[in-house]
């Protein structure tokens, strides 16, 4: 009887051992590569070299905003079709370059940053670039990157711009939300 219920006891542990396993299988799933693809280069004539800045892209930025721009599930200011907005006003132009991981990027060469974020803005932004919008350039890169936003003082600034950015160029009012898939 001892021996049985020993047993019973065996087979119970192995049968929770294993659906413990398959559920850790389950959520060790990963995202479809589907939504990882990068991006094609639809705006070549906004940047000096395409190719290249979209890989400058995917090794310096991709790691938190995503290959196509999007960070989701993870909770991050999502640039897909959103970040364009920004060019909107000189100054909220400004800020994109001014954001600490632009501003202090190891890419010390201005003209290979402004082809990144030529990439950023004019590919990943989609349809939310305002039309007639111009490209970034080197020299506006190393001026501007020389007033690094940090912390607080980022958060108030963002808030500003994009409620005149709302106004101006009537971007949708989910542009305030600095993290649009965080808690409210
Ligand atoms: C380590 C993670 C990380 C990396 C790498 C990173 N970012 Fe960010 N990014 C953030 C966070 C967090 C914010 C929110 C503002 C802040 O705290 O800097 C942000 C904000 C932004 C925004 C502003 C979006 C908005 O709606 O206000 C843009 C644009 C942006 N990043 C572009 C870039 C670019 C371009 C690169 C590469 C040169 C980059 N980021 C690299 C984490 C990252």
């Amino acid at each position: 009887m001892m021996q049985y219920m020993g047993m019973g006891f065996r087979v119970f542990l192995g049968i929770g051992a294993a659906a413990a396993l398959s559920a850790a299988v389950l959520r060790a799933q990963p995202v479809p590569i589907a939504a990882q693809a990068l991006p094609a280069i639809h705006h070549p004539e906004k940047m000096q070299d395409p190719e290249f800045a979209r890989s400058s892209y995917v090794e310096h930025c991709a790691g938190c905003h995503g290959v196509a721009g999007s960070s989701i599930p993870a909770n991050l200011p999502e640039l897909k079709d959103r970040v364009g907005w920004f060019m909107c006003t000189p100054e909220a132009r400004a800020y994109l370059l001014r954001l600490p991981n632009v501003a202090h990027s190891r890419i010390t060469d201005n003209e290979a940053l402004a082809d990144l974020m030529n990439f950023v803005v004019f590919e990943l932004g989609g349809d939310s670039v305002p039309a007639g919008a111009k490209p970034f350039t080197g020299p506006e890169l190393a001026h501007e990157r020389q007033f690094a936003l940090i912390g607080p003082g980022l958060k108030a600034e963002r808030t500003r711009l994009v409620k005149e950015v709302i106004r101006k160029c009537r971007a949708p009012a989910s542009l305030s939300l600095q993290y649009p898939h965080g808690p409210k």
